[in-house]
């Protein structure tokens, strides 16, 4: 199956301080060439030998599969997070914020000065729900590699050089703040609200298996 890209669900001639041209030319450039590597490597992957294959070829095009899916998807969230301006209702998304950082505007403060930290390196700020944890932790990403390994991203500010560039030349700080002024958050907190489901579910399989095992002894 070869992957698509998604359309932008937002009207990018209505954003604040993120011109149309900036984010087309993300969208079609960056999380479109994301979409075209994976598509490529997966074919590369299909034809392959794997009797006569080198292992070094095989391991080259597996790492860079998850790269290039990695920042598939992580640009996908990305868009996916803007095209809003207003603050957060209260909800669980809200809750769950100030339970783990003391307040939405101290999360959303952490979250723009990691952007700013980070201006001048690339990489990514992530919002990310750990279901370990139980909690929301804001994270540094590079290289489109994620951490905590079992977390879900919920917000993802993309600090690669082509996500600013065009708007805001070398001044990446500003575009972080601008980042967070855009935010949609009813997208994000039903975003939040699949994750948190998807770990509950989980575990109700998990402790269904251990009971159907445990009567299997
Ligand atoms: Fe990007």
């Amino acid at each position: 199956m070869d992957f698509e890209m998604l359309p932008l669900p937002f009207d990018a001639t209505r954003l604040t301080g993120l011109s149309q041209r900036l984010i087309e030319s993300h969208r079609r450039n960056n999380y479109g060439g994301a979409v075209r590597r994976v598509n490529a490597i997966r074919a590369r992957l299909r034809a392959l030998d794997h009797s006569q294959a080198p292992g070094f070829e095989l391991n080259g095009l597996k790492r860079e599969e998850l790269l290039a899916f990695n920042s598939l998807l992580l640009h996908e969230v990305y868009f996916d997070n803007l095209g809003g301006t207003s603050e957060l209702e209260p909800g669980p998304l809200r809750t769950v914020l100030t339970a783990a950082f003391g307040s939405y505007e101290r999360w959303r403060d952490e979250f723009a000065a990691m952007g700013k930290a980070l201006a001048g390196g690339s990489g990514r700020v992530l919002l990310s729900w750990s279901p370990r944890a139980a909690m929301l932790v804001n994270q540094w990403a590079a290289d489109h590699a994620r951490a905590p390994a079992e977390a879900t991203p919920i917000v993802a500010l993309d600090l690669y050089e082509h996500s600013y560039h065009l708007d805001y030349g070398a001044a990446a700080a500003d575009y972080a703040q601008a980042f967070v002024c855009n935010l949609q958050w009813e997208r994000i907190a039903a975003r939040f609200e699949r994750a948190v489901a998807a770990s509950a579910a989980a575990i109700e399989i998990a402790r269904a298996r251990s009971r159907a095992a445990r009567r299997a002894v």
